[in-house]
């Protein structure tokens, strides 16, 4: 146990999965330029489950946009482990993105032609690398899909589509996986079921995790809260309860 935190292993350079150093990004010039991101240093420790929360607006998506080599940054640098993102040409990003994060989005991104299992092993089969055929049927058992995986994404719920992404991001055992507001289109039902998953992608299988949400009850599943307000980090907890996270964001909302 760390004493820090309170669970899993201590922030710092050596042990961050993803880092921003003095992150700065702006939008447009001159008079109609909007800072989304005012100079952001931040760290997500391995092993640890991060949410991000924030007024609307606030830098959100740009900020794990900019760590995830999905957008660039004006200034200042995001690392996935030791890697520089801006240090990339586009074919290393791609290949970066490919073979070391994963990806959950609000809406889902399956491509609707694919069954879910075809879905799944898309990146995979795309890089040209073989399933870990244990784990895919583990992860696709954890996740209730096991009897879905001949269907189109059409022909399954939002919940169960969510729960292909999650799949699709977990099987290649990425070092980071990446979610932006992955529950935002979901029931509640669905939602415990999607982060039940990321949490337990943490504790059992090592992973680490950061998403976006504006919701409290999901970022209570996380071991650290970040708080963004103008492009800026304002405010972090550990160990979250519903109530702190409600207070706080009532606190920046003010
Ligand atoms: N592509 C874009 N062009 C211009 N401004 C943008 C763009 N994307 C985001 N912004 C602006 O940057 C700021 C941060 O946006 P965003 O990161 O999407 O916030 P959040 O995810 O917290 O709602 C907002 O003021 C938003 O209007
Ligand atoms: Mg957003």
């Amino acid at each position: 146990m760390d004493s820090v935190t309170g669970k899993h292993r201590a922030a710092g350079p050596a042990g961050a999965a993803a880092r921003a150093v003095g992150l700065f990004k702006q939008y447009g010039e001159g008079e109609t330029a909007v800072t989304a991101l005012d100079h952001v240093d931040v760290e997500f420790a391995r092993n640890q489950f991060t949410a991000i929360m924030g007024p609307s607006g606030s830098g959100k998506s740009t900020l794990m946009h900019c760590m995830a080599g999905l957008d660039s940054a004006t200034s200042g640098s995001a690392y996935i482990g030791d890697t520089d993102l801006s240090g990339l040409r586009d074919k290393e990003m791609t290949a970066l993105r490919r073979d070391r994060l994963g990806f959950i989005f609000q809406s889902f991104n399956l491509v609707p032609t694919l069954t879910a299992a075809e879905n799944i092993t898309l990146p995979s089969d795309i890089a040209g690398a073989k399933v870990d055929q244990e784990w895919f049927e583990e992860i696709t058992s954890r996740l209730g899909l096991t009897n879905r995986l001949t269907h189109r994404p059409a022909e399954l719920s939002g919940g169960q589509q969510q729960r292909v992404a999650c799949a699709r991001a977990l099987v290649s055992r990425p070092e980071i996986i990446f979610g932006d507001e992955p529950t935002g289109n979901l029931d509640s039902n669905s939602s415990r079921e999607v982060l039940d998953i990321l949490r337990t992608a943490v504790d059992q299988d090592d992973q680490t995790v950061v998403i976006v949400t504006h919701d409290a009850k999901a970022a209570s599943y996380a071991d650290r809260v970040v708080f963004l307000a103008d492009g800026r980090l304002i405010n972090e907890i550990l160990d979250p309860t519903i109530d702190e996270i409600l207070a706080t964001m009532a606190g920046i909302e003010s």
